[in-house]
């Protein structure tokens, strides 16, 4: 709301600009079209409740990143061979992957689907798949080597490489500061949104964590709806998307 209001200031200065001027008007019309705000909301709800109010195929792609029953959900992550372990703290939401309902309404609210973490869960997806996703997380030590995204289109097995190794990441001269024990990288959602994701598509992500979706989404100019439903992960990913905002507004 706040970036409509300056954006709207924005160009109504310029309009003001260019009728006390000479200008002509072109100018503060092309810079509206370029900064176009994404629609992104934020839900603090359990996410089969939050799908079942919405109708039959509402969003045109699904990138979720679901429990995986690995009991990765806290305590400390990291610190084998690439420097200090991060502590988190201990929750108990990665004992099981989620209910076969929630599969059910995923694929009943959504036209396409990028699910990660799929091959723990196979079997509550009875679908065949020419187009898995692999994450290559360039890793050493005791981390698994890549991480499979399972998807519903129909083109080719694909690769992302981007190195997310405890300590160590792809780009260190603009390192994430991780505030999630699963949380994944900005860039791979939004090699994700290039690849899989067309303008006016409206997306939908189950399990928000540290939102590090919500930024990239920001970023290629996407309209995204994401529910998470631990209130300590929200209010942190809600700050870290705001503070991300504030930047890009001093820019
Ligand atoms: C694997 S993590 C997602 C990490 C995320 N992709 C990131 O980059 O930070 C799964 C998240 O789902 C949340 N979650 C678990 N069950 C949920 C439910 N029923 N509804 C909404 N969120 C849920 C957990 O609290 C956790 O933050």
């Amino acid at each position: 709301m706040a970036d409509l209001e300056l954006l709207t200031i924005k160009i109504q200065r310029m309009i003001l600009d260019a009728q006390t001027t000479d200008k002509p008007l072109t100018p503060p019309l092309l810079i509206a079209s370029v900064s176009r705000c994404p629609s992104i909301n934020f839900f603090n709800v359990d996410n089969i409740e939050f799908m079942k109010t919405k109708p039959d195929k509402y969003y045109d792609l699904a990138i979720v990143d679901p429990p995986y029953g690995i009991d990765k959900d806290g305590g400390k992550i990291g610190g084998d061979n690439c420097g200090k372990a991060k502590n988190y703290t201990k929750k108990e939401w990665d004992k099981t992957p989620p209910p076969q309902e929630y599969f059910n309404e995923l694929l009943r609210v959504s036209k396409n689907q990028i699910i990660f973490g799929a091959n723990h869960f196979i079997s509550r997806i009875p679908f065949n798949s020419n187009c898995w996703i692999v994450w290559d997380k360039d890793n050493t030590g005791n981390f698994a080597d890549c991480e499979l995204a399972w998807t519903s289109f129909d083109t080719a097995v694909r690769k992302f490489k981007w190195r997310w190794n405890g300590m160590l990441q792809q780009n260190m001269k603009d390192k994430q500061d991780r505030i999630h024990p699963t949380e994944k990288p900005i860039q791979l959602y939004q090699w994700l949104f290039i690849n899989y994701w067309e303008k006016g598509m409206k997306v939908i992500d189950t399990h928000g964590g540290s939102f590090s979706i919500a930024i990239a989404a920001d970023k290629e100019n996407v309209d995204l709806d994401i529910c998470e439903i631990d209130k300590e992960y929200f209010d942190a990913g809600v700050k870290r998307y705001e503070t991300f905002k504030r930047q890009m507004r001093l820019f």
